[in-house]
């Protein structure tokens, strides 16, 4: 009869020991009682990247990467693209369940009426030099509302925690829209109640002088469609970045803060900016295979390719394919559509991405959908971070609340010196450095 246990010998001590393997895991403060000598520290685990390390238990998001799966809270993403709203999904992914007409009512009423920010924020905002990138100002302004909300720290209390995630869902567009509205010298909007989540958001980017900003419902909903897409990923860097801030029992402002930094890196949500300047850079088709040929020879990455996690086509990848069509009925094609698809046939036949698994990710083609929708590039990431902060406040929420979960902090292996050295004083050393 197989037991449901590891077990392990140390060959140093020619010791056995037997470990529970439970959800096909091992704990790795199990091995620390594997020792040499019964004062060693005992084995710890070398995982640089987290590449093979489960750091929490999570019921939020579902991935099987070999598959091409993706599911919040057990509903396949291609039936939530489907048939929600993005609020509706938001709900699902912070509570747990899908809401019911008058929960759904209640939860819309109480985002909208918690998106207008501190008038100081216009103060604030005043401050960034007039070219400065939308996703620092983002950060910068998120990490801001800590003090304009103090009390946000008391993280242990149920109900002030629900208060801040509503107040950040319902203010990170408003941010958003501020910053892009800066950036081009705009007057900022203010939002309209009467509005969708999206449609507000639209309304706050381009509103001008007509009394009442009306979206086109099809880029409104392909806006939502694409905030769904992004809600939630499970751990990947800005959400690890959450929890380990947020460990610390730190604002939810600064977490949002940090997890966005982590965001803005183009290994990460910045690959959408990147994909477009990669775009930009390939003048025709037939410029595409010696592309390729440069991307194979390591000079850089086929940007918007490849996933820690998914080693198969992403899923949102193929839903963004589809909402691309819908889009450019309304925009006009986008011209660099043709270059992305061909570069991806191309891709998709060589053997060095097929031997890598390197299928289009999530940001292959969403820089395409927002450029036609009139985003700049720069505007990318920041519509990535809008709707990433459901995912990273549901990931926050479910840490905090997790018995099992403490201040994060890694182990190392210490590589530098250990015998100890004579402090050589600081004129000593200076004329040592003479002599050279
Ligand atoms: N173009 C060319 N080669 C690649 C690419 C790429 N986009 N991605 C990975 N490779 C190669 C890499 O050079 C390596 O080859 P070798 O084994 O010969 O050294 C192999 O594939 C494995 O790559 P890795 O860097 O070990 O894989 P990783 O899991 O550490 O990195 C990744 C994942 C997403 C950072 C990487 O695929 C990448 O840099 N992609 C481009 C940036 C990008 O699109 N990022 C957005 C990710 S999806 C949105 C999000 O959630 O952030």
């Amino acid at each position: 009869m197989p037991s449901n246990t590891l077990s392990v010998t140390d060959d140093r001590t020619g010791r056995t020991y037997t470990f529970p393997i439970e959800d096909g895991t091992v704990r790795a403060a199990d091995f620390r009682r594997i020792k040499e000598k019964d004062d060693d520290f005992g084995l710890m685990l070398y995982d640089p990247a987290f590449m093979n390390t489960a750091s929490c238990r999570s019921n939020i998001t579902f991935i099987d990467g070999d598959r091409g799966i993706l599911e919040y809270r057990g509903y396949p993403i291609e039936q939530l693209a489907e048939h929600c709203t993005f609020l509706e999904v938001a709900y699902l992914v912070l509570f747990g369940k899908l809401p019911n007409s008058k929960e759904l009512d209640n939860w819309v009423f109480e985002i909208t009426h918690h998106t207008m920010l501190h008038e100081s924020t216009k103060t604030f905002m005043e401050g960034f030099r007039y070219d400065a990138h939308p996703m620092s100002m983002l950060i910068s302004t998120v990490a801001a509302l800590a003090s304009v909300y103090p009390q946000a720290s008391h993280v242990q209390d149920p109900d002030n925690r629900l208060l801040q995630i509503k107040r950040l869902i319902a203010k990170m567009p408003s941010i958003a829209a501020m910053s892009y509205r800066r950036s081009l010298g705009f007057p900022y909007v203010y939002p309209d109640n009467d509005l969708s989540y999206t449609e507000n958001f639209m309304n706050m980017l381009w509103k001008m002088v007509e009394p009442k900003y009306a979206a086109n419902p099809i880029l409104a909903r392909a806006l939502e469609v694409l905030f769904i897409l992004h809600a939630d990923h499970e751990q990947n860097c800005s959400t690890s970045a959450m929890r380990a801030v947020g460990s610390a029992l730190t604002s939810p402002y600064l977490c949002v803060a940090s997890a966005a930094s982590a965001l803005s890196g183009p290994l990460h949500g910045g690959a959408n900016e990147e994909v477009i300047r990669m775009l930009d850079e390939i003048p025709n088709m037939a410029a595409i295979p010696a592309y390729i040929q440069n991307v194979k020879a390591g000079k850089g990455r086929l940007m918007g390719f490849g996933h820690r996690v998914y080693k198969n086509y992403d899923p949102r990848a193929a839903l963004i394919k589809k909402i691309a069509d819908q889009v450019f009925g309304v925009t006009g094609p986008n011209p660099k559509l043709d270059i992305a698809l061909e570069l991806e046939r191309i891709a998709l036949q060589d053997e060095y991405f097929i031997a890598r698994k390197l299928y289009p990710n999530v940001d292959f083609y969403s820089g395409l959908i927002y450029q036609a929708i009139g985003f700049k590039p720069e505007m990318f990431t920041v519509l990535f971070a809008i709707p990433r902060t459901v995912g990273w406040l549901a990931q926050w929420q479910e840490m905090i609340t997790d018995p099992e979960q403490k201040i994060t902090r890694p182990r190392q292996i210490y590589t530098g010196p250990r015998a100890l050295k004579r402090l050589v004083p600081l004129a000593e050393r200076d004329m040592e450095a003479a002599k050279v």
